[in-house]
This record gives structure tokens, sequence and C-alpha cells, in this order.
């Protein structure tokens, strides 16, 4: 009986410890069969579950259903719900753009906030939307859009420090990205940290010892350009230049960033650039650009769009 618990447990460890193939641009399906529709995207740890909601585009770029995803693989995705769904009129009604969704758990209130961008179809509300849940898949209650701090604010992510204090990063057309600290229900903007008065959008900040890396793309609508990054020891700056994440000229890869995943594995921390290669002659065949992020003293780099494979178990990512 020993014997056989042994064997069982061994099993267990090795089918959830085997790495997965990630395969970049390739078509992705959830474990269902179907095309995963999680654009613009934003990933959530709970326990050994990972989340990933993002921009249902079956029908196009208009509004049509926050989709929220669950693995424990990074790779094998199972479709849980629609996050956030289409309402008569509003913020999220028919013909409205909600892009971007990113969620954080809020340690006060015991809630998932969910920020998006909010905006009409010529772009000219920029504003973020409000969403909180009591559980991580939803459905999300909407609490409204505004204006943060009264900036604009198209391109977003919030990220959570690692004292609990929560941001929101957004990109204002008028001034460039704005680094601002959120109330401690997560729920309000309450003051801008810094401007960093340079013009990039999707803007996705990860802290690696104690050194934040800022990552952005250029102003180049679907089309990709070579992303950037800027470091700085705090928030507030001073950042660093931009430089290249990827080899010059590969524009990402062909991909525009959303998100860096951190992967705290039982025996490395790895990090995974999340980008979108955008098709909008078909913007339900955008694919997803994941690469392994190598980011250590400073420095972050996409060396290859070459398939890889991810240990979630271990944390090892090996291309
Ligand atoms: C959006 O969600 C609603 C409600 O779950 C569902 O009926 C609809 O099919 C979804 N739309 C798409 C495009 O999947
Ligand atoms: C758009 O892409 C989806 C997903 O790959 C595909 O199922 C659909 O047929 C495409 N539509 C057109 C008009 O090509
Ligand atoms: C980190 O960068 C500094 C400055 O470029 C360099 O002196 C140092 O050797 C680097 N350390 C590692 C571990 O690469």
């Amino acid at each position: 009986m020993k014997f056989l618990l042994c064997v069982f447990a061994f099993l267990c460890a090795y089918v959830l410890s085997e790495p997965r193939i990630v395969k970049p641009g390739s078509i992705w399906r959830d474990s269902s069969g179907r095309i995963i529709q999680s654009h613009g995207g934003g990933f959530i740890q709970v326990g050994k579950e990972w989340f990933w909601f993002g921009e249902d585009k079956t029908k196009g770029s208009l509004f049509q259903n926050i989709s929220c995803y669950s693995s424990t693989d990074l790779v094998n995705w199972k479709f849980r719900s629609n996050a956030v769904t289409l309402q008569e009129s509003g913020d999220l009604g028919p013909s409205r753009i909600v892009e971007r969704p990113k969620v954080l758990y809020n340690e006060h209130t015991k809630q998932y906030v969910m920020y998006m961008h909010i905006d009409s179809t010529n772009y000219a509300e920029a504003k973020v939307g409000v969403s909180i849940s009591k559980t991580v898949v939803g459905p999300y209650s909407y609490l409204g859009s505004f204006r943060p701090l009264n900036h604009q604010s198209r391109d977003m992510t919030i990220f959570k420090d690692d004292d609990g204090v929560g941001y929101l990063l957004f990109e204002d057309r008028e001034r460039g990205i704005s680094i601002a600290k959120l109330t401690s229900d997560y729920l309000k903007v309450e003051s801008e940290l810094h401007l960093i008065q340079e013009h990039y959008e999707c803007p996705t900040i990860v802290k690696v010892d104690g050194l934040y890396y800022l990552l952005g793309s250029k102003l180049t609508g679907w089309s990709t350009n070579d992303n950037v990054y800027s470091t700085s020891r705090s928030l507030s700056g001073p950042w660093s230049p931009f430089t290249n994440v990827a080899p010059i000229g590969t524009k990402t890869f062909d991909s525009q960033s959303t998100f860096i995943v951190t992967l705290h594995g039982s025996e490395v921390t790895s990090y995974i650039y999340i980008g979108d290669r955008w098709n909008p002659d078909n913007l339900s065949d955008s694919r997803y650009m994941w690469m392994p992020l190598y980011v250590s003293n400073g420095t972050m780099k996409i060396n290859s769009d070459k398939q890889w494979k991810v240990d979630a178990v271990t944390g090892s990512i090996q291309q």
C-alpha cells in the first residue's frame, strides 16, 4: 500500500512537473478545442492556478466579453467564464472599446479588482473602468469609469508592489506614461507618483531584485515595433533611457507587449513576455506571442521566438 502511494505520488509529481511546449504565434486552443480568445491579456496566480483575462475578439474590435481561462501548467487552458459581459447600454454596451483587462487581489477588501481601458470608438473618452468580484473568475460587477486624476488614459496596467500598494500605469496621449498610486482598496487613483514624458503604450511592469522594469511599445497602431524598456530603483524615478528588449528590427518578433508573468517555481523564478500579434484583417485570429524573458542585473531580453518549454512547478524555462 505504502509502495503504491509512493508510486502514485511520484506519477502525480511527474505529470504535474512535465515541461510543456509553448509555440509562439501558433493557433492556441482551450481544453474544449476552441481557439482561445483572450487578447491584450492580464494574469493572476491564485494558489497553484493561473488565470488569464483578455479581450474576446470573436466578432472584431467592439466589446463582446472579457474572458477568463485557467491553467496549472500555463499551457493547457480551460475556459472558465466571461468575467465581464456585454450590457444593454453604457460603458459596456454595444459599440464600445473595452481593452487590456488586468486583475489584482486586494487584501483589505478581500476582493479581486479589474481595471480596463474604456473608450468610445474614436478613442476620445480615454478612461479607465473598474470592476470587482469576490471570486477570481467573476462575474465582475462594474463600478464605472473615470479619467485618472482627470488625465487621458488609454493603454494601461495595474501593479501590486511587495508592500501591497497598488499602482496604475497609463498612457496619456498628451503627457506620456503616468505612474499613479491607487487607494488602499484599489478602487480609485490617489496621486501621481511620476510622469515619464515620453510616448509609449501597452505599459507592463515587473520588479526583479528590487529593480523595476517598465516595458512598453511605440505608438504604431496594430502594426508592431521594437518594444522598449526602462529601469528604476523607485517607481518615482529616475527612470533610465528606454532600450530595446528584443533584437533590433524584429519588431519584438512581430508582437506588442501586454504583460510579464513572474513564475516563482520551486527551483527558479522565471519571467515570461506576453505579447499580442494583432491581425487587423481578422482580430479574432490575432496570435499570442509568449517568449522567455531573461531579466537580470538591469537588462531584460527576448532572444528568440522559437518554441520553448515551461515547467510551471519548478519554474524552469528552456528554449
Ligand atoms: C459573451 O458572453 C455571453 C455570456 O456568457 C455569451 O452568450 C456570448 O456568446 C459571448 N460572446 C462571445 C463572442 O463569445
Ligand atoms: C478569422 O480567424 C478565425 C480564427 O482563426 C477563423 O476561424 C475565421 O474563419 C477567420 N475569419 C475570416 C473571415 O477569415
Ligand atoms: C551587473 O552589471 C554591472 C554594471 O554593468 C557589472 O559590473 C556587473 O558585473 C554585472 N553583474 C552580473 C552578475 O552580471
